[in-house]
């Protein structure tokens, strides 16, 4: 069987095809392609959701026939066999999408149906503008190629990427043992940070979240106060990094928000404050605030590591968890990868510790055809919608 992901939540374009071996239980990545906006973005700071709508409607199309033609399921039309109203069906669906809605045509025109089995969309969270060129897209070619769709959640997603084939075009066989539930994941994105707890595939019960902003909003925010650029996560690392090669004893302190709360959620927003005014400070005092940097990026990442990291063992802890899994973006920063590893070993050495490859943490579609393999229902083209706030929770 073969999978069409599909993924536009947020500032990525990214498309795959995944292809299912039932029998031996194995999966390959026949194309895999992921364009990131980052550089349209990064005059702007963080990403700009009007912006990430237009250039998802314009990369969709070419992405989508590169993608196509790398997976060799490209066959060109002998003639046009479409009819006008099957066309302007596909205007319909991508009413909002004009550009797109005609890129989409000139290429259903032009090839055949290829031998696809299911196309997987996110559904959502994400931002709406995001979302919906990629949900309609998605619609319109299930309609037009009658095939079946299904709408993933993008959390759900980042958490099966741990699984997802280690290699493109190579068979690797899907190991997920029961040994590993009741799991606790950590999902750390730019929109999201949850503690899930996981019963099994399918099964989550969002136990703890943010109540202000996602754990790599707050590295992208402070990146920005630190005028260090877009996207923040790796730009605070790096800076961090100087810092902890000196060997430096840091002066600066920052607070970890709600470490010692009773619950299992997190608040980021008031470090962002805390390095706003520290920052102020610094230049009242006449003191050269960039001279500090690379201190101030390693406490802020320092803060935010310990955070995550503290509430993610207590949950483990209390829940009787055989694992923790790790999810999103921010789960390609190594220190974070670092600490925990070391307080798993320390503090729960029984627990297993899973971490998806670097590759696999920032948005992807390979991880949302890969998640289509576990569901069984499917969703019809004329009533799929976009679901910016859609939850783990069924
Ligand atoms: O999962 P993702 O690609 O997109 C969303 O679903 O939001 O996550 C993007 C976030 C950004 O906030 C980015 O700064 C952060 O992940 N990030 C990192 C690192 N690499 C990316 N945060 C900390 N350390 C990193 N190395
Ligand atoms: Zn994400």
């Amino acid at each position: 069987m073969k999978i069409l992901g599909i993924e536009t939540s947020c500032d990525e374009t990214a498309i795959s095809i995944l292809e299912y071996d039932a029998k031996k239980r194995r999966s390959r990545l026949l194309a895999n392609f992921v364009y990131s906006q980052i550089a349209v973005h990064q005059p702007f700071g963080g990403v700009v959701p009007n912006l990430a709508k237009r250039e998802h409607q314009k990369n969709l199309v070419p992405i989508l026939e590169m993608v196509f033609k790398k997976a060799g399921l490209l066959r060109k039309q002998a003639k046009n066999t479409r009819s006008e109203a099957q066309l302007e069906k596909i205007k319909d669906i991508l009413i909002k999408e004009e550009d797109l809605a005609q890129n989409l045509i000139n290429f259903l025109k032009k090839y055949q149906k290829p031998k696809i089995d299911l196309i997987a969309i996110t559904k959502g969270p994400g931002l709406a503008p995001a979302l919906w060129p990629g949900v309609n897209s998605a619609r319109a070619l299930s309609y037009f190629w009658n095939i079946p769709l299904i709408g993933i959640n993008h959390l759900e997603g980042h958490i099966l990427a741990n699984w997802l084939p280690q290699k493109e075009k190579e068979w690797t066989k899907i190991k997920i043992s029961n040994n590993i539930f009741p799991a606790i994941a950590l999902v750390i994105s730019g929109g999201h940070t949850q503690l899930v707890l996981m019963k099994k595939i399918g099964q989550y019960r969002v136990i703890g979240e943010t109540r202000d902003d996602a754990a790599g909003e707050c590295f992208d925010k402070t990146a920005r106060l630190l005028e260090l650029g877009y996207p923040g996560g790796p730009a605070i690392a790096a800076e961090a990094a100087k810092f902890k090669i000196l060997n430096l004893k840091s002066q600066i302190a920052l607070p970890r928000p709600m470490l010692h709360s009773n619950n299992y959620d997190f608040s980021f927003a008031g470090l962002k404050t805390a390095v706003l005014y520290l920052i102020e400070k610094l230049k009242k005092e006449k003191i050269n605030w960039k001279n500090l940097r690379p201190a101030i990026a390693y406490e802020i990442q320092n803060s935010i590591n310990e955070v995550l990291i503290f509430k993610t063992l207590k949950a483990a802890k209390n829940f009787r968890a055989k694992s923790i899994i790790l999810g999103g973006g921010v789960s390609a920063n190594q220190s974070l990868k670092d600490l925990l590893t070391s307080e798993v070993k320390i503090k729960l050495p029984n627990i297993k510790l899973i971490i998806p490859k670097t590759e696999y943490t920032g948005d992807n579609s390979a991880m949302i055809a890969f998640t289509a393999l576990f569901k069984k229902e499917r969703d019809n083209w004329q009533t799929l919608e976009a679901d910016p706030n859609l939850r783990l929770e069924k």
